[in-house]
């Protein structure tokens, strides 16, 4: 008798199709209103749509250096700069990516030995511990306590599990990988929190990822702090951003990576094993509209007050549907606590089926789902026309 060939590697035993692709498809299915995946039914700016069709005509259409066009690596330099305070060397310390997934995944496999902890916040962004899985690491959940808790209430909102930080500290760690602002919760790490969490990364000798693609969306008072430009942590920190959620073409999957030489050098080995280059047509259109500065500002500005109009949006109409929803001051999601006495995932299904709007069970970017989740997440990068539908068929 042949024995059956083993159809996957050990180390991606515990993962499937995701909830994204699963919830979208359903979504389809049954014309639901799609609010479960994060990406715009619109499109982004015509200039960078007009850009990439100029530069499908002109570019030379094979591969890009691995480390990316220098064209765009000097204009992402500029742009980092401009937002953080801190401009990295273009030839040194910059790195295009295959989107931020790619940046993530190439950045944990470079630093990441079998058997190493690697901290993470949850609920967490998912492709985290299929990258972390697939470096051997051990991933090391810290708790985000939802706002409906003692903790989160007592901090007006999302609140770190200090405790957990300690302890985490105290058994050492090789890796803090830290989304700001954070997708589910739409949480902006303050600087003060980002300043103990880097005396943790230091206390441990830890390198610090930041994975910071809603940089730009951050609404009211808020300010989205880069650790990057902490002075304490600048030697440690591997800064991973992208066009995707910034100019609203997911699709194009362009991102950087932005770190000190040494670090640079070691995920630019991975990145060149995983993809080698990016499409060079993508890259010199987006480095042509992040080198100028007049239209970027006025561009960056207006799209921030659009998704702040749309959070509010869509919030009026959850909280006129009944569920709780927290104010969020970053990202493109409001997290709405239901009053129903069923699983996250069960509401959703029940969302979807009779309501026909489809949103995320967060129980999905858990790795040690907390007993009760009463939440779901809704993405507002949607056209008005939609979050009113949306808004209509859930009163
Ligand atoms: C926290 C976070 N990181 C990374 C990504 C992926 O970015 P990209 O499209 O550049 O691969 C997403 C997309 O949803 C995200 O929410």
């Amino acid at each position: 008798m042949v024995a059956a060939v083993q159809p996957r590697a050990t180390r991606w035993a515990g993962f499937g199709t995701s909830i994204f692709t699963e919830m979208t498809d359903l979504a389809r299915k049954l014309d639901a209103v799609n609010l479960a995946q994060g990406f715009p039914d619109f499109h982004g700016p015509a200039e960078l749509l007009a850009a990439v069709a100029r530069h499908v005509e002109t570019s030379h259409h094979q591969y890009a250096p691995g480390t990316g066009e220098p064209r765009l690596r000097r204009a992402v330099a500029r742009f980092v700069g401009a937002t953080t305070g801190v401009t990295p060397d273009a030839d040194a310390e910059v790195t295009i990516t295959s989107g931020a997934t790619e940046a993530i995944f190439a950045a944990i496999n470079a630093f990441v030995n079998p058997g190493d902890r690697v901290v993470v916040f949850e609920p967490a962004y998912d492709s985290y511990a299929q990258a972390i899985a697939n470096a051997g690491g051990v991933l090391v959940p810290i708790r985000l306590h939802a706002p409906d808790t003692a903790a989160g209430r007592a901090a007006g909102g999302w609140a770190i599990a200090w405790d957990e930080v300690d302890a985490a500290r105290d058994a050492g760690f090789r890796l803090l990988l830290l989304n700001t602002p954070h997708n589910p919760t739409g949480k902006v790490f303050t600087e003060a929190e980002l300043t103990r969490l880097g005396d943790a990364a230091i206390a441990a000798d830890a390198i610090v990822v930041t994975d910071e693609v809603y940089e730009t969306l951050v609404y009211d008072d808020a300010r989205h702090v880069s650790p990057a430009a902490m002075p304490a942590l600048r030697d440690r920190v591997v800064r991973i951003s992208s066009a995707s959620k910034t100019f609203g073409f997911t699709g194009f999957k362009v991102g950087w990576v932005t770190a000190p030489p040494a670090l640079t050098a070691s995920v630019r080995l991975v990145h060149q094993a995983i993809v080698f280059s990016t499409p060079p047509f993508l890259q010199t259109a987006i480095a042509e509209v992040l080198e100028d500065d007049a239209w970027l500002a006025g561009y960056l500005a207006g799209h921030r007050r659009d998704y702040q109009a749309k959070r509010d949006l869509l919030r009026g109409a959850l909280i006129a549907a009944g569920f709780d929803v927290p104010v969020v001051t970053g990202t493109y999601f409001l997290m709405a606590r239901f009053a129903a006495d069923v699983t996250d995932v069960a509401y959703a299904r029940e969302l979807i089926e009779t309501r026909k709007v489809a949103a995320i069970p967060p129980s999905v970017f858990y790795a040690r789902p907390p007993g009760a989740l009463p939440w779901l997440r809704f993405a507002f990068c949607k056209r008005d026309e939609t979050l009113t539908r949306a808004a209509a068929l859930l009163a």
